[in-house]
């Protein structure tokens, strides 16, 4: 059995192939517990989860408090705009005060990339990335590769095409790391201006036609446009993006037949997606969902459970 070493979670640069299979393997054994009539087993009692939540969420925020929640831990949340940040306290104060009252673990999604770093240089609390910035969105790569993997068997040589706004996705970095761990072929789809210099670097084909990109894909993943990161035009109009780019039912026909059409919501449907692609018999975009409480019931424990030997 893989060990795990990991102290926090920021990023999966780090994570090797086997930690990943560990993640998916006692994911498995915890995805049933959300199906039970009681939705609980005492893995974590006794924990204290705080969640800090500094930028929007639903997917991830509510994961994450039902996943502490049926290993037994208790949660609290910290929102923003009504803690005492709004008098001036730097993060890291707000992160101290927290550790003061002795919770086990933090989860933290900021919009500033580096902030669950700087927690984890600064306390002495598991640290577990929520989402920052453009830079890393560890547990959704986890629980899209836990989703093909599910599908899909070993993701060895498999292809997979990530079209949308690269250049702002801390999803499409995370799942790049992931993906190319776990032997599968990665391809990259999008405007030129929204495709990160360096790109081809991390290991993955780069394109700006998405015919080719989704040519034989076994699994496509649109990533939404991110307009609350771009402070620049990056496109011409939306309608020359969805002219260009939409993952429409015409142009999924160029992946294979049974391909996965993946989504890390939330979703612009007829922007990034076509509504009927995205509702279609193809489509797991809810199972991601359903999979990340699992995903992060995972995480959750191995993380704890580490430091509770
Ligand atoms: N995929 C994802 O991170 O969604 P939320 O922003 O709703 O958490």
């Amino acid at each position: 059995m893989a060990e795990w070493t990991q102290k926090h979670l920021l990023d999966l640069d780090d994570v090797t192939r086997e930690e990943i299979e560990l993640v998916i393997e006692t994911a498995r054994s915890f995805k049933e517990v959300s199906s039970r009539e009681v939705k609980k087993v005492p893995a974590l009692r006794g924990k204290t989860v705080a969640l800090l939540f500094f930028e929007p969420s639903t997917r991830t925020r509510v994961s994450f408090e039902l996943a502490a929640k049926r290993l037994s831990a208790d949660t609290l949340s910290i929102a923003a705009n009504v803690s005492s940040m709004t008098k001036g306290e730097t993060v890291l104060d707000m992160a101290l005060n927290i550790e003061a009252m002795n919770v086990d673990a933090m989860v933290v999604r900021h919009q500033a990339s580096g902030v669950p770093q700087i927690l984890a240089q600064g306390t002495n609390t598991v640290i577990v990335n929520a989402g920052d910035g453009c830079r890393a969105h560890p547990t959704q790569a986890l629980l899209d590769v836990f989703t093909m993997v599910d599908k899909l068997g070993s993701l060895d040589g498999k292809k997979v095409t990530i079209v949308g706004d690269i250049l702002h996705s801390r999803v499409a970095r995370s799942n790049i790391s992931a993906l190319t761990t776990m032997g599968a072929h990665v391809t990259v789809c999008g405007p030129g201006t929204l495709m990160p210099a360096g790109i081809a670097q991390m290991g993955v084909d780069v394109t700006t036609n998405i015919e080719r990109a989704l040519d034989g894909a076994d699994v496509v993943m649109g990533l939404r446009m991110q307009k609350e990161r771009q402070q620049e035009l990056f496109l011409p109009s939306i309608t020359e993006y969805v002219r260009e780019f939409c993952i429409t039912s015409e142009r999924l026909k160029k992946a294979r037949p049974n391909a996965l059409v993946m989504h890390p919501g939330p979703m612009n449907r007829g922007v990034e997606i076509a509504a009927d692609v995205a509702d279609g018999v193809q489509s797991v975009i809810l199972e991601q969902v359903t999979n990340g409480i699992a995903v992060r019931m995972a995480v959750l424990y191995l993380l704890l459970g580490r430091k509770a030997d």
